[in-house]
């Protein structure tokens, strides 16, 4: 019989690339919804979905991901990354649903100057990663059977990201500034949903772990703008380049403070799983085509 997996937030960035991917594993029956059908800070439409549904897995890509929206709007952020959360593994280990939960850099300082590995200290800067991490606190307390992937900087075909972004504000200004001085590791939510399929499919999980999923590459926003940019210009995606200042993040202030380094050292993940994650720069590829794809066929009619 088809394994079942709910999955949450499935009108996000990382939800459709999910689903996107799920044909490619007839053996799972998927079931999407977001909160307009299932609000995951609801406990009570949580439990009557789950009576319903009966999964064998959640994949949980709900969140409140509006870094700076989060720093004047604390209780929604902590409702949906942590308390919904902690509901989620509560209800998870009392039916025994195997729940896969995401997480991110924002959860550490920025402080060191290596990567950050799995066993690294916690210690968020702003409010979207205070919650997020509380969300990691909660699972790991309650213990359910699980994965926690924390992932970074991540980008898609899908919805507002940084690719998406900078395509659009290339098309309508001369000059940008991007900051320099914050480093990380840009994620595809295509990869991220690869990988997190073919783990389900590939192990019959039991336990709580927790592991770290990027691309390869360590950048700084200004580095990865500018390949998203020539690159763009390349496929004709946009028709001009427009300049693009480099300047540290005392110059661009932004609401939430960002970690100067939040690389994820995704090596114990490459070993433990025997992949070899691609560079950030490949991925970005993959979706700067399927983005020149779609302009062409809006062009086509
Ligand atoms: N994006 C990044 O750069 C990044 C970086 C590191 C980690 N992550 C983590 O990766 C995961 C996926 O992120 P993403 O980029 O796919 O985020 P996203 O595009 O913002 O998607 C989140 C989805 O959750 C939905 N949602 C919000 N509140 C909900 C609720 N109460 N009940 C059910 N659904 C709700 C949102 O709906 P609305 O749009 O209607 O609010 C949205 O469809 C998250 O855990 C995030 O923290 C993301």
């Amino acid at each position: 019989m088809n394994k079942r997996i709910l999955l949450t937030g499935a009108d996000g960035q990382l939800g459709q690339s999910i689903l996107r991917e799920s044909n490619k594993f007839p053996s799972f029956t998927f079931i999407p919804t977001d909160q307009h059908n299932l609000d995951i800070t609801n406990p009570q439409e949580v439990s009557n979905e789950l009576d319903k549904i009966k999964p064998d897995y959640i994949i949980n890509t709900a969140a409140y991901t509006n870094v700076d929206g989060a720093e004047s709007d604390y209780d929604t952020a902590l409702a949906i990354n942590s308390t919904a959360v902690n509901n989620l593994a509560v209800e998870c280990k009392k039916r025994g649903i195997f729940l896969v939960h995401f997480s991110t850099d924002y959860v550490f300082s920025g402080k060191k100057k290596e990567p950050y590995n799995t066993h690294a200290k916690c210690a968020p800067l702003n409010v979207y990663g205070k919650t997020k991490w509380l969300g990691e606190q909660a699972i790991l307390a309650i213990n359910p059977n699980g994965l926690l992937i924390r992932t970074s900087w991540v980008f898609s075909i899908f919805n507002t990201n940084f690719v998406k972004t900078m395509i659009s504000l290339a098309s309508k200004k001369e000059e940008l500034s991007i900051i320099k001085d914050q480093i990380g590791q840009p994620t595809s939510a295509h990869d991220l949903a690869s990988f997190t399929l073919n783990f389900l499919f590939q192990n019959q999980p039991t336990g709580l772990d927790t592991i770290h999923f990027s691309n390869k590459g360590i950048c700084s926003w200004h580095e990865f703008a500018s390949e998203i940019i020539y690159k763009s210009y390349d496929l004709n995606i946009i028709q001009k380049k427009p300049l693009i200042n480099a300047v540290t993040s005392e110059v661009y202030p932004q609401k939430a403070t960002r970690p100067k380094n939040s690389v994820l050292d995704i090596s114990d993940t490459e070993t433990r799983f025997d992949i070899d994650i691609r560079s950030w720069k490949d991925a970005l590829d993959d979706v700067l085509v399927l983005i020149s794809k779609a302009k062409q066929e809006s062009i086509n009619g």
